[in-house]
């Protein structure tokens, strides 16, 4: 749905292959950053490239988010994250994501109205969450039942209403799904999505209320929510927006599509990292909370811990949403009135990473994962729930079908069983 701007084509590169010089086109992002266009590569030299993890590969051409990694900036559509964090909603956020621009007061009334009456899902959608293991991980769940809902909206999504359409239904839906994943796992009735609360609110709403007894969401609790929502809304070429992108280059359908990338958030090196933090933190708490202890364990090569909520391939300084949801941590644990240890721990953690000489000279830095997992918990969200919590008119638009350098047996002939 994104609009693409064409970045402005700058010099060339020549590249020599058996003393023949090739020229390739060298393009330049609005930001100045700078790539070879190697589309012709192969027919001209024979030649492919070999990039194991993407870490020099452009996937496609994008005018949605921009990160300078180095420098620790994050924007969407030119706003910086911390202003969109600050000011804005998820839902102001999502149309902006959309379109390109902020929307005016009525597009965003319009917006919030059509995603508001999506909310429900269809009644047998219950015997879908009946049917998994009751201690079913809410990832796995919540992919399937996105996966599902492609067979509840088989219309094919030809044209940009048809699939706006379904993106309107995916936005609203995802919620009362992650909800109903969870009040099947504890065992309780789920509750029904109610159209006078707003989007985040409406989440906790249906997470946290039972048919017995009133429940006041707490506005303090939906702001937090929404803007964690903000934070995670769009991540640029991750690996699971790239997962949806290679899955919807074959003009799969868009719940397919999302279903295979929210599989691929869920690992621990993506997504699943909340998790792990959390984790982590509680096995430093339940061994002493000796922090110091833990950071050596993350240096050290014969050992495989990581210091999870650290690194990022992208941001080589301090991650914008780490810094943002740091300050949101200590905001809503005071206004709850909560003490968390592991709140105390995870900042010494960053205390002393940040001053050690392995952090600094490896540019390992807090990611958004680091704080996200605490303020989660202060909702009383689940830990295995957190991961939960988190474009198709590309004119450049190919399947994905990468190459491969073959490195196995060359040509032999077949050997039969009694010659083995
Ligand atoms: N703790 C200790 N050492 C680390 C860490 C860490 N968290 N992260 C990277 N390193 C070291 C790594 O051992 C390697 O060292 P050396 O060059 O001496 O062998 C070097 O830093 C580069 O690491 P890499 O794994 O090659 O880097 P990458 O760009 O492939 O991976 C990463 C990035 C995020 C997967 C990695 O930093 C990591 O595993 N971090 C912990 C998991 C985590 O927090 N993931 C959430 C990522 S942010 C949310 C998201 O995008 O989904």
């Amino acid at each position: 749905m994104a609009t693409q701007t064409a970045p402005a084509v700058g010099t060339t590169a020549t590249l020599t292959y058996n003393d023949k010089p090739i020229t390739l086109p060298v393009l330049t992002g609005s930001e100045g950053e700078t790539a070879i266009d190697i589309q012709k590569l192969r027919a001209a030299t024979g030649l492919i490239t070999l990039d194991p993890g993407f870490g020099n590969t452009g996937a496609c051409r994008s005018a949605i988010t921009f990160i300078d990694g180095e420098k620790g900036i994050l924007r969407y559509r030119g706003y910086d994250i911390a202003e969109l964090a600050e000011k804005s909603t998820f839902l102001e956020v999502a149309w902006l994501l959309l379109y390109g621009e902020l929307p005016t007061s009525s597009e965003l009334a319009g917006l919030t109205d059509e995603v508001t009456r999506h909310t429900l899902l269809h009644e047998n959608f219950r015997r879908f969450f009946e049917a998994l293991p009751k201690d079913a991980h809410p990832m796995p769940v919540c992919a399937a039942a996105v996966a599902a809902l492609a067979t509840f909206y088989q219309g094919a999504e030809q044209n940009g209403a048809s699939l706006r359409q379904n993106v309107v239904r995916l936005i609203a839906k995802m919620p009362t799904i992650a909800a109903y994943s969870y009040k099947q796992s504890i065992g309780q009735p789920f509750i029904y999505p109610r159209n006078k609360l707003g989007y985040s609110a409406n989440f906790l709403h249906m997470m946290f209320a039972t048919p017995c007894d009133d429940f006041e969401v707490d506005p303090l609790l939906a702001r937090a929510l929404d803007l964690l929502l903000i934070l995670h809304a769009d991540h640029e070429q991750n690996c699971s927006t790239s997962t949806v992108r290679v899955v919807g280059s074959s003009q799969a359908n868009l719940f397919a599509s999302i279903s295979a990338g929210i599989a691929a958030l869920w690992g621990p090196l993506h997504g699943g990292a909340n998790q792990q933090v959390i984790e982590m933190l509680e096995r430093i708490e339940a061994e002493g909370g000796d922090a110091q202890k833990f950071v050596d364990r993350a240096k050290d090569k014969k050992d495989n811990s990581r210091l999870m909520g650290f690194g990022h391939r992208v941001y080589k300084n301090y991650d914008p949403r780490a810094a943002i949801l740091r300050k949101s941590c200590v905001d809503v644990l005071g206004r709850l009135g909560i003490k968390s240890r592991q709140l105390d721990i995870a900042m010494k953690l960053e205390e002393i990473a940040l001053r050690d000489e392995y952090f600094i000279s490896h540019k390992l830095y807090p990611n958004v994962d680091f704080y996200s997992g605490i303020i989660y918990k202060a909702f009383g969200i689940p830990v295995n729930m957190f991961t939960v919590m988190e474009g198709r008119n590309d004119p450049d638009n190919r399947i994905v079908r990468p190459r491969q350098i073959y490195t196995g047996a060359t040509q032999r002939a077949y050997v039969p069983a009694d010659r083995r």
